[in-house]
C-alpha cells in the first residue's frame, strides 16, 4: 500500500481554514517499544469542524484519539487545544478545558438506568464529589438537566430504562449525550456508526446532525456513507502516519485512499459529486 508521502492539504479547502485552530498536533508521535503507532503527525483542526479521521485497523486512529484525550502520552511531540499545550495534561484537565470523547468499545454502566447515566456524567461536570451512597433525588439540578438532554436527543421516554437493556444504537446515542453532559467544546467521537443497522446509522446521523455548530468534532469512522454527511474535512492514517488530508470528497477520490480501502464500501458513489460536504 502506499505510504508516500502526500500530506499536503488539498487546494479549495473551506473558509474552516481561516477559523482559529481547536487541536494543534505537531509531530506527534507514539511508539509501543518497537511499534509506531503513531509516527510525526501533524494535523489542525479548525473551531467548528466536522473532521473525520480514517484508515484500516491498526493504523493508529485510536492511539491518536488517546493521544489527544490524554489517555496516553505522546513518546514525542506536542498536542495544543485552543492554543495551549495540553500534552503533559491528564484527561480530566483536558475535559476541563472542553475536550469530551466517546470510546470505540461503549463505556455506560450497565446496570444504572438511562437518567442515572445521564445524571452521574453531569455530577462529573459541576465537580460535586459523586458520594455513593447518595440518594438520586439529591440530585436535582443534574436530574433536571438529564431530563432535558435526554428530551433533546429524542431519548425523553428512555430515561428509566436499563442502559443494559437498550439496543446497540441508543447504547451509542447515551454516549455522545454521556460526552456532551461535560459541554466539551471538541468532541472526539471513536466509530460512533460501529455495529450499528443501517436505520441506527441514520439515528446517530441524525443526532450529530443536531450537535452545535460551534462544536468542533473530530470522528474516526469507516463508514463512507457516515463520513459523507457528517464531515467537512478527512484526515487519513496508514501505519501511524498521516497519508493525505483534504475535503472529504476529495479525498475519497485519492488514489492511496481507494487503494486502502478497495472492496470496501470506499468506492462507492466515489462518483457522488452532487453531495455537498
Ligand atoms: N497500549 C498498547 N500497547 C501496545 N500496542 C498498542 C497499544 N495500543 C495500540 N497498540 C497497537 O498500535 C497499533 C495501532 O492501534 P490502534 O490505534 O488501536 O489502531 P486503530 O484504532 O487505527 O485500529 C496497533 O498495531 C495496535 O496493536
Ligand atoms: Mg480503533
Amino acid at each position: 500500500m502506499s505510504t508516500t508521502s502526500t500530506t499536503e492539504p488539498t487546494a479549495g479547502a473551506p473558509a474552516l481554514d481561516r477559523r482559529p485552530p481547536a487541536l494543534e498536533l505537531d509531530k506527534l508521535t507514539c511508539r509501543f517499544g518497537e511499534l509506531t503507532a503513531v509516527g510525526n503527525v501533524s494535523l489542525t483542526v479548525p473551531e467548528g469542524s466536522r473532521f473525520g479521521i480514517i484508515g484500516p485497523n491498526g493504523a493508529g486512529k485510536t492511539t491518536l484519539f488517546n493521544l489527544l484525550s490524554g489517555e496516553l502520552r505522546p513518546t514525542s511531540g506536542t498536542v495544543a487545544l485552543f492554543g495551549k499545550d495540553v500534552s503533559k495534561l491528564s484527561p480530566p484537565q483536558r475535559v476541563q478545558l472542553g475536550l469530551g470523547r466517546t470510546f470505540q468499545v461503549v463505556r455506560v454502566f450497565n446496570m444504572l438506568t438511562v437518567r442515572e447515566n445521564l445524571t452521574l456524567a453531569l455530577s462529573g461536570l459541576s465537580r460535586s464529589k459523586l458520594q455513593l451512597f447518595r440518594p438520586w433525588r439529591t440530585y436535582r439540578a443534574q436530574q433536571a438537566r438529564a431530563e432535558e438532554l435526554a428530551a433533546s436527543f429524542g431519548l425523553g421516554d428512555r430515561l428509566e430504562l436499563i442502559a443494559g437493556e437498550l439496543s446497540h444504537g441508543e447504547l451509542r446515542e447515551l454516549e455522545v449525550m454521556l460526552a456532551l453532559a461535560t459541554e466539551p467544546k471538541v468532541l472526539l467521537l471513536d466509530e460512533p456508526a460501529a455495529g450499528l443497522s443501517p436505520a441506527e446509522r441514520v439515528d446517530i446521523l441524525a443526532l450529530l446532525s443536531r450537535l452545535s455548530k460551534e462544536l468542533t468534532v473530530v470522528m474516526i469512522e469507516h463508514d463512507m456513507q457516515v463520513l459523507r454527511s457528517a464531515v467537512d474535512w478527512v484526515a487519513v492514517l496508514d501505519h501511524g502516519e498521516l497519508v493525505t488530508q483534504g475535503p472529504t470528497l476529495e479525498v475519497q477520490r485519492h488514489p492511496a485512499v481507494r487503494e486502502l480501502y478497495l472492496g470496501s464500501a470506499a468506492h462507492q458513489g466515489g462518483e457522488h459529486d452532487g453531495a455537498s460536504a
